[in-house]
């Protein structure tokens, strides 16, 4: 079983390793025809929130409470999760973190993107372009703080990325369930 594990962990370090290896680069004979067509969005906003912002800002925001290189408790259940936790070291995560939120700007932004009630993601509005924006910048920044490696700095961190969930969402989410037409919705031009 040990065996086993170990085998497994040696595997995944491979596939690591390789999806790390910068990716070839395409021959120079290949026509430019055969582009990879664009790539469409699989998910609706909610999902891309609800997988990566979510559990992202979450890594982020336990830095207030934990400083990332203390190891957490075990608590010995065995996942996948846990056996590899220690992958990565406790500041690589938050900064890695800081890396999806402002990286995933480009996936909220991906165009034909629907929100869970079938509305286009509402790109072309100016305050949401707006607090786009200002998710990234506050990744960035928070990246920033993370390479310092200081609790406090990062903490501080937090605050610009929960200003940044919130602004957005109090236009454009916080309007009614997720299946609401209210959400995704410009509101009415006073
Ligand atoms: C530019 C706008 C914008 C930003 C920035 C943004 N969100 Fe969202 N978020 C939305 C919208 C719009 C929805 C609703 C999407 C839908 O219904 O499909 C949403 C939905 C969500 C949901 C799902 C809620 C549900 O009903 O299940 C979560 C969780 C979430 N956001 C977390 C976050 C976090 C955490 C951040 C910041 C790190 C963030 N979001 C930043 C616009 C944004």
């Amino acid at each position: 079983m040990r065996l086993i594990t170990i085998g497994f962990a040696i595997a995944l370090l491979t596939a690591m390793a390789a999806a790390q290896a910068p990716a070839p680069t395409r021959a120079a004979t290949t026509p430019a025809t055969a582009a990879a067509p664009a790539s469409r969005p699989t998910g609706t906003l909610a999902q891309v929130m609800r997988g990566i912002y979510f559990p992202n800002a979450n890594l982020i925001f336990d830095v207030q409470q934990h400083d990332p290189a203390v190891p957490k408790k075990p608590t010995g259940d065995g996942s996948s999760t846990e056996t590899y936790s220690s992958a990565y070291s406790g500041w690589d995560i938050v900064e890695n973190a800081a890396i999806a939120l402002t990286d995933s700007v480009d996936l909220i932004l991906t165009p034909g993107r629907l929100c869970q009630n079938g509305k286009p993601v509402p790109l072309q509005q100016p305050d949401f372009q707006k607090f786009v924006r200002e998710m990234r910048e506050a990744g960035r920044v928070a990246r920033q703080a993370a390479l310092t490696k200081n609790q406090e700095k990062v903490s501080d961190a937090t605050n610009n990325i929960a200003e940044a969930c919130s602004n957005c969402h109090e236009i454009y989410r916080d309007k009614g369930p997720a299946d609401s037409p209210a959400r995704c919705t410009p509101p009415p031009k006073k």
